[in-house]
């Protein structure tokens, strides 16, 4: 490993496993954020956004890559560091993502933060803060009772206090308790000051609990908070529009009664994410068979330009084989309905045996025959170097790869 800079702890972690320097020079943009983490984190001090010094005035940045699936940073990097953290987000945007994947929740006091689960339990150190003890609650959830630390029963001050761990006892816990938990807009921040376009694919997370939870002075709800929050970074126009390919983003939401509500605040392109076969939507209480079936579909396609479907309601398992695909993918298409499943994980525990533990063997699957236009992967890094080995994204790695072609040819032939 070569150690590029020296900038403290943060800055350390953050460059771990980077063997060129140089491309990840643009990280030094992060390292009084990421000061400020460390203030906001463990000294409690209130923690405001900072300035963004946005590139996307600067027309020489690479654009996104729209000729292939796309790359859906899902959490962030989160196969390798804690979800949803600055440092998920940094690393996803090194190892190529599209998209930084994020799932947008409340704060006690309004704030949208960058949280997946409604409980705090499963993902940061809050059990060990003796002084939160007391916040332990019980709410119904989507029709269930959940007991935990909620986040909507925490200030964001309080939030801040609070360090992120890994999700999975087997990964790296290393960076346990290092890193906080960001705001939308530090998360915002993170794409707009990354060296290419990179585009940011935030998840309306919970709505029905939120709306009935957090309560906005302004009367304004959940929604109109997020995309107010878009509309403050410039977001805005069609799939494919200028303004679009300038600052990509796709909305994602399981609640089409939000999708639907948000449609009329902006044009931004949007996702219907779709669960597992037997959970009903969260606000329209409607069946999986249901929402997939074709007068569903031609109804929802007036709001979204995807799905976002579980793998397995497109290939179902069984023993932990494939079976058969669903006409799911066939008939999204048909509507033209883009098709972007989740979740893709490296690990033997989340790979099927079809794909003998081979985490590209699973990419080149479900890419080339299944045929999806994006792929929810909590190791970008892979996705990536699959696509740029078999679907090359720059004139000089397609030489490159040529070049590798022949000498590999030469060699087969002895006439090296
Ligand atoms: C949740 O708990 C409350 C209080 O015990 C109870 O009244 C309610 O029926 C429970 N709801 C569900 C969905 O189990
Ligand atoms: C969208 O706006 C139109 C016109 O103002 C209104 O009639 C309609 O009810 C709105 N739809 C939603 C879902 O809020
Ligand atoms: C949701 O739909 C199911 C099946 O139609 C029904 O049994 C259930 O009572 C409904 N739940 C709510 C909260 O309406």
């Amino acid at each position: 490993m070569v150690q590029c800079f020296r900038f403290g702890y943060f800055a350390e972690r953050i460059s771990f496993r980077l063997d060129s320097c140089s491309s990840y020079r643009w990280v030094l943009a992060f390292v009084p954020l990421l000061f400020l983490f460390l203030i906001g984190g463990y000294v409690g001090r209130p923690f405001y956004p900072f300035p963004i010094k946005s590139k996307v005035a600067d027309g020489n940045r690479q654009p996104l890559q729209t000729f292939r699936p796309y790359n859906v940073a899902h959490r962030g990097s989160n196969g390798e560091l804690p979800e949803e953290t600055a440092a998920a987000y940094m690393r996803a945007i090194e190892e190529g993502a599209d998209f930084i994947e994020t799932d947008i929740l409340a704060s006690k006091d309004g704030a949208l933060i960058c949280f997946h689960d409604v409980t705090l339990d499963d993902t940061t150190d809050i059990a060990d803060h003796k002084e939160f003890a007391y916040r332990k609650r019980t709410y119904e959830v989507q029709g269930v009772n959940v007991t935990g630390w909620f986040t909507v029963d925490f200030t964001l001050q309080e939030l801040k206090s609070l360090g992120m761990k890994q999700r999975y006892k087997f990964r790296d816990q290393q960076y346990n308790g290092k890193f906080s938990i960001i705001t939308f807009e530090e998360f915002i921040s993170i794409a707009l000051e990354a060296p290419r376009v990179v585009g940011i694919y935030p998840e309306i997370k919970n709505p029905i609990f939120i709306n009935q939870q957090v309560k906005w002075a302004d009367g304004r709800k959940f929604e109109d908070k997020f995309i107010d929050t878009l509309k403050k970074y410039g977001y805005k126009g069609s799939y494919m529009s200028k303004d679009w390919l300038n600052q990509p983003a796709f909305i994602q939401s399981f609640a089409p009664s939000s999708l639907i509500y948000i449609s009329n605040l902006t044009d931004l392109p949007k996702i219907f994410l779709i669960g597992d076969v037997t959970i009903p939507t969260q606000d329209t209480n409607q069946s999986y068979w249901e929402i997939t079936a074709d007068g569903y579909l031609e109804f929802i396609k007036q709001y979204v330009v995807g799905i976002g479907p579980s793998k397995e309601t497109i290939v179902p398992t069984s023993n932990n084989y494939l079976l058969t695909p669903t006409d799911l993918v066939v008939k999204a298409h048909a509507h033209d309905l883009q098709v972007h499943p989740y979740t893709y994980r490296n690990e033997d525990t989340f790979l099927h045996f079809d794909f003998h533990q081979d985490p590209y063997a699973e990419y080149d699957y479900w890419i080339n025959n299944v045929g999806v236009d994006g792929l929810f992967t909590d190791f970008t890094g892979s996705l990536h170097n699959f696509q740029e080995w078999t679907s090359p994204s720059s004139d000089d790695s397609k030489a490159s790869k040529l070049l590798h072609k022949i000498a590999s040819m030469m060699s087969t032939h002895g006439r090296v």
